[in-house]
């Protein structure tokens, strides 16, 4: 799948707008993602406030890609509704990865920045959205058009394929 290895950090955007139709498919291939025992906790907010925008850039430190996106979306877990303990963390993960995949194939620019297990971040992050206690914030992808280029990667190291025994 070409988008896979076309898909690379994009911390550049130009000023033209995501349209809404856009953010739903993108939100569409979150939710597609696989989760454990298929718990299905994350939960997606997408912030396009500008205001909220620069106030997680000036708090988070390698998030100035959040200045000029469009849109941000936090991949979060609601623990209330976890039934696999711990879980959660591989679940946001996986749908944050589709997140960044489904933007590549809509023609679109993305990075993902690291929230969890940086403790300070988190709590900031939570703040900001105002999220309730039990919610648990992985990352925040931002998005916007590209206004970089970068290489597809072939990442591909024969020495780290292990078969059958390390
Ligand atoms: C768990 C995780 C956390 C990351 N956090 C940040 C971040 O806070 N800020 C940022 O600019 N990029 C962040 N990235 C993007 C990585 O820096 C990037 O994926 C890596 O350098 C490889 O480059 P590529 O995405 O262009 O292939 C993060 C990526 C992952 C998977």
């Amino acid at each position: 799948m070409k988008e896979i290895f076309e898909r690379r950090s994009i911390r550049k955007y130009t000023s033209e707008k995501v349209e809404a139709e856009k953010i739903k498919k993108i939100v569409k291939a979150g939710f597609a993602a696989p989760s454990c025992g298929n718990q299905r906790i994350s939960h997606f907010i997408i912030i396009r406030d500008k205001e909220i925008l620069n106030s997680i850039a000036d708090i988070h430190g390698y998030a100035e890609a959040l200045r000029e996106a469009d849109t941000a979306i936090a991949v979060c877990a609601n623990l209330e509704e976890e039934l696999y303990e711990g879980f959660w963390v591989q679940d946001c993960a996986a749908a944050a990865e589709n997140i960044l995949t489904e933007a590549v194939y809509l023609g679109l620019g993305a990075v993902w920045l690291g929230v969890h297990p940086k403790e300070r971040i988190i709590k900031e992050v939570n703040s900001i959205l105002e999220l309730p206690e039990k919610v648990k914030t992985l990352s925040l992808i931002a998005l916007g058009y590209p206004a970089e280029e970068k290489e597809a990667s072939d990442r591909y190291i024969e020495a780290k394929v292990h078969f059958d025994k390390w």
